[in-house]
């Protein structure tokens, strides 16, 4: 078997986290007996430098010829002027808009060993073991008009929030079947005491409740939600949300686990692939650390744990994925830190060092299995 993923590293540490993960994922593909045929393109700011345009056609036409697409991050100061025709970020959400990723799964798990590397307290953060639905191609990010202009009385923008009833419906279905299979408990977050679309995300959720009895389903209001996060967050099993809230919770829902460092992220939708699960985007949730560029100083875990998601739900290799997870635990467990988690009494490591220890460590499990 082979299978065809795009890898796209992208700017800041994407290439550096990247490159561990792919490098996992040989161990894996000698282990499994199966073939990744990785294709590579520049995109982002890379691809700005070199092109003219964060994404070129082909790059997008190559991503939709994949099982899946591996992601690193896009962005930095380089490319930050707000005036310029082309942003590095536009790459991601053509991406996610064109292969048609509305469900981005976000999990958030602590694992004992480091329940000190969390700015929360220990007994708050233990044991939780949640997974934000952040929906991925509406809402703010996408709705028309969007931008700067000329008014009356000087400058003026506008943003646009829309939603459409199929929009919202799919993202919610996806979210209860979500939940069906984990502790089944949905909490909806909007902003329905305000918005017209948070008040239609919480009439079809609660409609589309009423068909799915077995799931418990509840509704939180996004700015509530943003302190119970802090304060209850075992509470929480599956949380579905709209775009733009679902961006800002997943930052704040990082520090659970301890760093951003850590979180891994899924983006699929209902395309399904050459081998019959799911076309997917996968990529660690932060961004490009420019501070720490070039310095081997960047967590590689959230990468290796989002290629880990890529194994379990584009190729259906849930053995392999568990292999991964396990791995990392296990490295964890042994001390050894990357800087955004070293604490006294840690080993600490650089990015290379640590893709190199879940590598032996998967493969000494490997001697074992
Ligand atoms: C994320 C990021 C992106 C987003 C940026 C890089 C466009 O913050 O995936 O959370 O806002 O969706
Ligand atoms: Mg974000």
């Amino acid at each position: 078997m082979t299978y065809k993923v795009l890898v796209l590293k992208g700017d800041g540490i994407g290439p550096e986290v990247t490159s561990e993960a792919v490098q996992v994922l040989k161990v894996v593909a000698r282990r499994a007996a199966v073939d990744f045929a990785f294709e590579e393109a520049v995109i982002g700011g890379a691809a700005i430098d070199a092109f003219g345009v964060p994404m070129r056609p082909e790059t997008l036409k190559l991503a939709t010829e994949c099982d899946a697409v591996l992601f690193g991050a896009v962005g930095g100061p380089k490319w930050d002027n707000p005036n310029a025709a082309h942003r590095p970020e536009q790459a991601l959400l053509t991406l996610r808009k064109e292969l048609g990723l509305y469900a981005n799964l976000r999990p958030v798990r602590t694992l004992k060993e480091l329940l000190n590397a969390s700015p929360l307290r220990p007994e708050i953060v233990s044991g939780v073991d949640l997974v934000v639905l952040r929906e991925l191609t509406g809402g703010l990010y996408y709705g028309r008009p969007s931008e700067k202009r000329q008014g009356a009385e000087g400058r003026e923008a506008v943003d646009t929030c829309f939603y459409s009833e199929a929009e919202i419906a799919r993202a919610v279905r996806f979210g209860f079947d979500l939940a069906r299979r984990r502790r089944k408990h949905l909490t909806l977050v909007d902003k329905a005491n305000i918005l017209s679309t948070s008040r239609l995300w919480r009439e079809i959720g609660t409609e589309i409740a009423a068909e799915n009895k077995d799931v418990t389903f509840d509704t939180l209001l996004v700015d509530a939600m943003a302190m119970h996060l802090l304060r209850r967050p075992t509470d929480f099993d599956v949380i579905v949300t709209e775009n733009m809230f679902g961006d800002i919770l997943t930052d704040e829902a990082s520090m659970l686990a301890g760093s951003m460092g850590l979180l891994p992220s899924a983006s699929i939708g209902s395309e399904t692939n050459s081998v019959g699960f799911h076309i997917g985007l996968y990529e660690p949730i932060h961004g490009t650390a420019p501070d720490i560029v070039g310095r081997d100083r960047a967590n590689p875990i959230a990468a290796i744990l989002s290629a880990a998601m890529m194994l379990d739900l584009s190729f259906g290799m849930h053995a392999e994925a568990e292999w991964i997870n396990d791995a990392v635990a296990g490295v964890l467990r042994e001390g050894y830190r990357t800087p955004d988690l070293a604490a006294p009494g840690t080993k600490m490591t650089g990015c290379k060092a640590m893709g190199r220890l879940i590598r032996e460590r998967l493969e000494s499990m490997e001697r074992d299995a």
